[in-house]
């Protein structure tokens, strides 16, 4: 590359904690090398409208910290948008040389599409507090999502026993159960139900008349939002939250938490409540491991970029950063089922 070059930076689909964390690595690792960091606001829509603002050193300055991210974000789908040509146009005419994009795994669908489509010089940033993407062990945000559930378990354990309550904790991870597993493992929950694994509400049951069999007059269940639960009347779930869609018409989850729990009190005769964890689960601040999975995952997509590396997704691998093609990354990453199995001896 000759000059200085021009590096864009953009966040799209759901937030989570460690966005900016990441934005601000690559834009300082920018600034370090004379390099020039351009940000996009509102994910792809940005790039479209052309809406940008600059990255230097005071624009990213103390926000390691900060939940959400200073950029916004979007839900916008340049495909489905007709715009891939527009937003090709723009990238010439704006000069950036390297686009960093931070997103789940719909967004390096977005990227290997502008990729391979276009030719455009995309670098993907793997994010999401669900943990689902392809090719990478971990997605940034899952570490504080899950810190959050273990936190709420912790919590909510003190009311449940005070009362001899069921406590069903609606958690959120889609279609995969990695919040659910890794929130629940670190809360002690005497139940935890994924997508991953189908489970009827009898053997959840069965597992709280046990605990109740042994003295433990209180449970506490996790549920993800989108777990394949069976009903006694032969129904099954995910629940889809009264049919809701988002803009694209992708079905918003929500609501196995009190179906569950109604279910429950009918099958054990104990009292059962429901906590929804919701968007809280992907607010404030980032724990530590994000803010540093986020400043390398920054530091690394930079790296690609100086080097003309594109069309890749930067990923952890053990506790390597590496990088993969986009290529790789098609389709959703579910749970280990040896993490369910390791769970499940705490249950009951
Ligand atoms: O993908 C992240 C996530 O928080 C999911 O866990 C959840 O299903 C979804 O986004 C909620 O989306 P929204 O914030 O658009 O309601």
């Amino acid at each position: 590359m000759v000059g200085a070059m021009r590096i864009a930076i953009l966040t799209a689909g759901g937030d989570c904690p460690g966005l900016n964390a990441a934005i601000r690595a690559v834009a300082r690792s920018a600034i370090d090398r004379g390099d020039e960091a351009i940000g996009i606001r509102r994910g792809y829509r940005g790039l479209a409208e052309r809406d940008y603002v600059p990255l230097d050193l005071s624009a990213v300055s103390e926000i390691v910290s900060l939940g959400g991210t200073i950029l916004s974000t979007s839900s916008y789908e340049p495909v489905r948008e007709g715009t891939v040509d527009l937003i090709a146009a723009n990238i010439a005419a704006d000069r950036f040389d390297a686009v960093v994009a931070i997103g789940g795994e719909h967004t390096m669908w977005i990227n290997r599409e502008l990729h391979e489509r276009a030719g455009l010089p995309l670098i993907g940033v793997p994010k999401t507090i669900d943990n689902d993407v392809v090719g990478t062990d971990y997605t940034l945000g899952l570490d504080t999502a899950a810190q959050i559930v273990s936190a709420a378990i912790d919590r909510l354990r003190t009311t449940a026993e005070s009362h001899d309550r069921v406590i069903v904790i609606e958690v959120m991870g889609r279609n995969t159960g990695w919040i659910a597993i890794h929130g629940g493992i670190a809360g002690g929950a005497d139940g935890i139900v994924i997508p991953e694994f189908e489970t009827t509400c009898k053997q959840i049951a069965a597992v709280i008349t046990r605990r109740h069999r042994r003295g433990k007059d209180f449970s506490i269940i996790v549920v993800a939002e989108g777990a394949k639960l069976c009903f006694e009347n032969g129904q099954g779930h995910p629940v889809q939250n009264g049919g809701a869609t988002d803009e694209y018409g992708y079905p918003r989850l929500g609501g196995i938490g009190a179906a569950l729990a109604a279910e429950l009190e009918t099958l054990t005769g104990y009292e059962a409540r429901t906590v929804v964890l919701g968007h809280l689960q992907r607010a404030g601040s980032p724990t530590a491991r994000d803010r540093v999975l986020a400043t390398r995952f920054g530091a690394a997509a930079y790296d690609l970029a100086a080097r003309n590396e594109f069309g890749r997704m930067v990923a952890l691998h053990g506790d390597e950063i590496t990088s993969i093609p986009l290529a790789e990354t098609a389709g959703v990453k579910t749970v280990d089922l040896d993490l369910l199995e390791i769970a499940r001896r705490f249950f009951g």
